[in-house]
């Protein structure tokens, strides 16, 4: 393909601006996935060969180094290139996903070295076992590298779960009761009366059936009209996930972890591929600490996982609005009940952030209670862990 063509179409002048516009518009290049490039390679090193014979990956390179610096202090001052090249590639790719790639590291870089309200401190454990914890915090800040092979119009819809629900209620007949009938694997489904519009809808799919409306919805519902030639290139870029236009926007989103571990691992970065490759599904790694007198084993991909699930619930990332922080716990206290995490890491995750965030809030004590009762719950039946309604000494606690 010829690849100035493309951009030169979108950015005409050239300035500083105008090389970064010409340079996002040869990562999200729709081009760049053809049926030359099968889901066995990876678009990254296309993307970052194209960047490196256009001379603009240094100077992009250069542009984030200055947006990032600051955030990632001492750690990204000591970041080697390839990390830079990466996250680069995916701020070109979706500056909101390089963003919350910043602050996932953040928060975990956070639990792991403040003193915990139950009193731990990851870090001394990371050290007593010999483990990198730059290593791990590398795996935080790239755990999402992988979208840069998902098609770029299916990471960018932020469709709010609202949203999302009502455009389903509008198909009701043909999207909605087939789809659900598929996901409950249950021909004889029938959508319950009392479900008369997208909001009763969401209430249902959330509180009943514990899933999201994007689990449900079709990636052709979302991206709405096309032009043939659009189709065409979308469908092209779903191939290269394995997936068509009637898989719903999660299972088109899934693949991304396995992604960012075959990029990373494409770099020598193994360790830090193997970590992130488990950020959203537990598939049990060999990196683990061991915490506390009980010696409980955490696996360090579950750390990520927190740490990504509560920035994307905190920020806008497809909600209608930011949710709380205790919203956030919420979520969290489920997927451990789920199994996505497990449990003795989410407790005193959770634990810490409840002193740290609970204000008395009357609007959220339904959140409260039901967070309270998953702890107690915990505490009941695991011999040993630490009481979480008592704070260490030395944790500065806001409230309670
Ligand atoms: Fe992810
Ligand atoms: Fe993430």
């Amino acid at each position: 393909m010829n690849t100035e063509s493309s951009p030169q179409a979108h950015c005409e002048a050239d300035t500083t601006l105008e090389r970064t516009c010409r340079a996002r518009d040869i990562v999200r290049d729709l081009e760049l996935v053809d049926t030359a490039l099968d889901s066995h390679e990876l678009r990254y090193l296309h993307i970052k060969e194209l960047l490196n014979q256009s001379g603009m990956l240094n100077h992009e390179m250069a542009r984030v180094r200055n947006l990032f610096g600051e955030r990632l202090g001492e750690f990204g001052n000591e970041l080697d290139d390839d990390i830079w090249e990466m996250l680069t590639i995916l701020e070109l790719f979706d500056d909101e996903t390089a963003e919350h790639c910043v602050e996932t590291y953040r928060i975990a870089k956070d639990k792991v070295e403040r003193t915990l309200s139950t009193g731990f401190v990851l870090a001394d454990f990371f050290k007593e076992e010999g483990v990198d914890v730059n290593t791990f915090y590398r795996a935080c800040l790239l755990h999402d590298i992988g979208k840069v092979e998902v098609p770029y119009l299916v990471v960018i819809n932020k469709i709010s779960d609202p949203d999302c629900a009502r455009l389903l209620f509008e198909h009701k007949d043909d999207v909605l009761i087939p789809s659900l009938k598929k996901h409950l694997n249950d021909e004889m489904f029938v959508l319950p009366e009392n479900i008369n519009s997208g909001d009763a809808l969401l209430k249902y799919l959330h509180d009943t059936l514990t899933v999201r409306p994007q689990t449900l919805a079709p990636v052709r519902l979302l991206l709405g009209e096309m032009t043939p030639s659009e189709k065409q290139e979308v469908e092209r870029q779903l191939a290269h996930c394995v997936c068509t236009l009637d898989d719903s926007l999660i299972t088109v989103m899934r693949p991304h972890d396995g992604f960012s571990e075959r990029i990373l691992a494409s770099g020598g970065r193994k360790i830090e591929g193997v970590l992130a490759s488990s950020h959203h599904e537990n598939h049990g790694n060999e990196y683990k600490i061991t915490v506390g007198a009980l010696q409980i084993s955490v696996d360090l991909a579950h750390i990520i996982h927190l740490a990504d699930v509560e920035n994307a619930i905190r920020s806008m990332r497809h909600y209608k609005e930011g949710q709380t922080p205790l919203m956030a716990l919420k979520i969290l206290a489920i997927h451990s009940q789920q199994k996505l995490v497990a449990s003795f890491i989410t407790y005193i995750w959770i634990a810490d952030e409840l002193h740290r965030n609970w204000d008395g809030n009357q609007s959220e004590q339904e959140n409260y209670d039901y967070i309270a009762k998953f702890l107690d719950t915990q505490k009941s039946t695991h011999l040993g862990y630490p009481d979480w309604r008592s704070v260490h000494a030395s944790t500065p606690s806001t409230s309670l």
